[in-house]
Parts: structure tokens; C-alpha cells; sequence
């Protein structure tokens, strides 16, 4: 199968890229602290081990390619890469973001993360950060569901809460208009065609009817739809989700949901965009026009810019030394672990 051959190839130039990439010292390509080779000497097979927990979660669903990469998307955006999405909520903490609305009922994958942070724990206890497992999740769900490979780099530290209002105001909504989303790109750090290449991303997985139905039904309070979209997607998203229906019926972002391809763009120009936020992209400005007419004919131009953002997104605000924590566990700080664990030994030691 043509995919397999990818990710079999994919498999073997990221092991050599990290090797190769660990000798030329300081030629290496990273950004300021993170590094391809953080984990060569301290988890040699991270790569792997991650790699294959993907590729059977991918093969058990093939939706979890897609949850994967938009978990490291929605970790990133908000104070950093760190691992803070992952935090359940508990009364010593401040309100988390798993229930913050842009996430809840909607980010997926939690258990994934969980069960590849157990698999590494096991060959590499106490080394590896939940933040650089999400990165690496996100990573090879991309290579192998088809797209680019590019050179990852790690040694992130995680958070040691989250920040509930903080997602409201940094993850982006899929009613933003086009100058809305390149404003909340920018207040990352991330430019037009960042926001373009990543939206990209679309490329792969599901929306809620949820997110939709404004769209559908009463576009900015017009009563009416997005005038926009295609007749025909139109009347089938309808179909799909009808007014006042189950908010939690899935509709494919594109028709390849399952195949990281550019055939989002291509959609795009046929107004066949399914959220607000992606059609925006073609018309509302000349620019982003520009990119999705650019992805839309060039494959190649995509994936080499989509690689090139990923990387810059990966690389936000990174927790370093003291500013975070090799977590145990991806769902609680460490101290809060050693708290909950504290009455056990006490039992033990009463005994
Ligand atoms: C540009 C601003 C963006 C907006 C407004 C946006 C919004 C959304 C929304 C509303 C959904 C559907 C969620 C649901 O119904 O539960 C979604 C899904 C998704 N998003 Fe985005 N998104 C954006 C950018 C990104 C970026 C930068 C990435 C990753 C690099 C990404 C990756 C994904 C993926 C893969 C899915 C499908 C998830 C699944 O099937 O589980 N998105 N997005
Ligand atoms: C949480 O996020 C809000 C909104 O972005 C910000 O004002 C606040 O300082 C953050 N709190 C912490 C403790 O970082
Ligand atoms: C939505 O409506 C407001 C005013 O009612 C207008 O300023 C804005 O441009 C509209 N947005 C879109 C995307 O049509
Ligand atoms: C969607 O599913 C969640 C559980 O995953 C449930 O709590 C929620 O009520 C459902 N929402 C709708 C609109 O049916
Ligand atoms: C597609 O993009 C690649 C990478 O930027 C470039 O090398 C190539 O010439 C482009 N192909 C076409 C047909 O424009």
C-alpha cells in the first residue's frame, strides 16, 4: 500500500535525519533551547515508540490521526507547548482548559497520550515531557496519514497548571472572520501564511455539527446562511445537521478526511470549505486567497510550508529548567501525584 511505503520511508529518514543531525553539533536546525537530538542518549527509541502507539491508534481509528495533530495545535496555542491541555481539572488548581468551550466535548485523544506516556515511562522513566510526547503524536500522525516529514525538535517541559480563560482567548473560533484570524495568529507569534499552511491541517478529521449550525442557519445573526457556500454542500450539510439536531453528528472537513492531501484548498475554491474560518480564507482577502490558490495547485509548496509552520508552532514559549516539569502523569502536576499518593503511605506505614 502506498501509505505504508511512506511511512515505512518516513520511519527510516527521521531515524536518519535525528542521527546524522545529532553529529553536526552546532549546525543543528533548531530554534533557540529545542533540539532534534534532546532525547539521543537519554531515549534513543522515543521516535519509535511513539511512532508504533500512533500507528495502532490510527489503525484502530483512523479519525485519531486528526485529534492528535489538533491536540498539539490547541496545547501550543495556549501558554506554549507544554503539556497544559492534558491537565484534568482538581480544586488545588486553577480552572483547566479541557472544559474551556474551544475544547470540551471536541478535543480528543487524552487516552492516547496516556497510553504512549505509559509505554515510554516504561523504557525511559522520569525523561521525556508530555508536551514533547504530544509533539511527537502530532508529528508522526501527519507522516503517517500521508503528509511531510519534517526535523522535530524537543526538550519542552510541562506546565504545572493550565489556564481556563486563557483558551478562550488564545484558541481561534471558526467564526472568525479573516482579519480575526490572522489577529489571533499574530498574538502568537504567527504570521498569514502560517495561519493559511496550518488551517491546512483541515485536511484531515471531523467537525461537530455543533460549530456549524450558525453557519447553516443564521449566519452572523442574518438569519439565513453563509450566502458562500455551495448549493449543493449546503443542502447536505442541512441534511446532516438539521436544526436543533444532535450538536455532536460529525461531518468530514474535507472529503479525503482520513488522507493528509491538499484537496482542503481545492475545496476552498469551490466553496466547499466546511467551517466559517476556512472559506473566509478565499474570500475575504487577497492574500490568504493567494496561499490557498498556491496550495491548492502545488502539493509540494503545501507540505514544505505546512512543515515549515509546524515547527515554528511547536517551538512557541517553551518551558525550560525550573519553568516546568517532566510530568509522571500527563493529567496532574507531580505535585500533586506525591499528595494523592501521600494517604497510601500513610496506610502502609500505619499498618
Ligand atoms: C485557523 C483557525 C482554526 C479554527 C477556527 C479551527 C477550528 C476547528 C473546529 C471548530 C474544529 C471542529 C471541532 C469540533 O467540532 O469538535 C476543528 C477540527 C480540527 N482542527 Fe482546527 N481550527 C483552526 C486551526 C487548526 C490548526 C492550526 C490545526 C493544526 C495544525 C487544526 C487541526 C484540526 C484538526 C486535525 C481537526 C479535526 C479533529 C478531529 O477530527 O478530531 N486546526 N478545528
Ligand atoms: C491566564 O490567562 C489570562 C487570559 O489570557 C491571563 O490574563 C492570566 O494572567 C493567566 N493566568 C496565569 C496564572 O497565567
Ligand atoms: C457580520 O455583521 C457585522 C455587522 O452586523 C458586519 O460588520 C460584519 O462584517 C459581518 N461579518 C461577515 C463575515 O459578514
Ligand atoms: C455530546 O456528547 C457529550 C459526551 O461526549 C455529551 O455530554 C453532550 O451532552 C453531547 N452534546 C449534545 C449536543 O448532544
Ligand atoms: C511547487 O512548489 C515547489 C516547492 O516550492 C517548487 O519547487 C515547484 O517548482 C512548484 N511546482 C510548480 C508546478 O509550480
Amino acid at each position: 500500500m502506498v501509505r505504508l511505503g511512506g511511512a515505512q520511508l518516513g520511519y527510516l529518514a527521521l531515524f536518519a535525519l535525528i542521527v546524522s543531525v545529532s553529529m553536526l553539533g552546532a549546525a543543528v536546525p533548531a530554534t533557540a533551547q529545542l533540539r532534534p537530538d534532546f532525547y539521543i542518549k537519554s531515549c534513543k527509541d522515543l521516535p519509535f515508540i511513539v511512532r508504533d502507539k500512533v500507528d495502532a491508534a490510527i489503525k484502530k481509528e483512523s479519525r485519531m490521526a486528526a485529534s492528535l495533530l489538533r491536540l498539539h495545535f490547541h496545547d501550543c496555542f495556549v501558554q506554549g507547548c507544554d503539556g497544559s491541555i492534558l491537565l484534568d481539572d482538581d480544586s488545588r488548581l486553577p480552572q483547566g482548559e479541557k472544559t474551556a468551550p474551544p475544547n470540551f466535548n471536541s478535543v480528543r485523544g487524552y487516552e492516547v497520550i496516556d497510553d504512549i506516556k505509559a509505554a515510554v515511562e516504561a523504557k525511559c522513566p522520569k525523561t521525556v515531557s508530555c508536551a514533547d510526547i504530544t509533539t511527537l503524536a502530532a508529528f508522526w500522525s501527519v507522516l503517517l496519514t500521508g503528509g511531510p516529514i519534517w526535523i522535530p525538535v524537543f526538550g519542552r517541559r510541562d506546565s504545572f497548571t493550565g489556564n481556563f480563560s486563557a483558551a478562550l482567548d488564545f484558541l481561534p473560533s471558526p467564526f472568525g472572520t479573516n482579519s480575526e484570524l490572522k489577529e489571533g495568529f499574530k498574538k502568537v507569534g504567527l504570521g498569514v501564511t502560517d495561519l493559511v499552511a496550518l488551517s491546512g491541517a483541515h485536511t484531515l478529521g471531523f467537525s461537530r455539527c455543533a460549530g456549524l449550525i450558525p453557519r447553516l442557519y443564521n449566519f452572523n445573526g442574518t438569519g439565513l446562511a453563509d450566502p458562500t457556500i455551495d448549493k449543493g454542500l449546503l443542502s447536505t450539510l442541512k441534511t446532516t445537521c438539521p436544526q436543533g439536531g444532535d450538536g455532536n453528528v460529525t461531518v468530514p472537513l474535507d472529503p479525503t478526511a482520513a488522507a493528509f492531501d491538499n484537496r482542503y484548498f481545492k475545496e476552498l475554491l469551490i466553496f466547499k470549505g466546511i467551517l466559517n474560518s476556512d472559506e473566509v480564507l478565499f474570500t475575504q482577502a487577497s492574500d490568504t486567497k493567494g496561499l490557498v490558490q498556491t496550495y491548492a495547485k502545488n502539493q509540494t509548496k503545501f507540505f514544505g510550508d505546512f512543515a515549515a509552520s509546524m515547527l515554528k508552532m511547536g517551538s512557541m514559549k517553551p518551558k525550560l529548567g525550573k519553568d516546568g516539569e517532566i510530568r509522571l502523569n500527563c493529567r496532574k502536576p507531580n505535585s500533586l501525584l506525591l499528595e494523592d499518593a501521600e494517604p497510601i503511605i500513610q496506610l502502609v506505614s500505619d499498618a
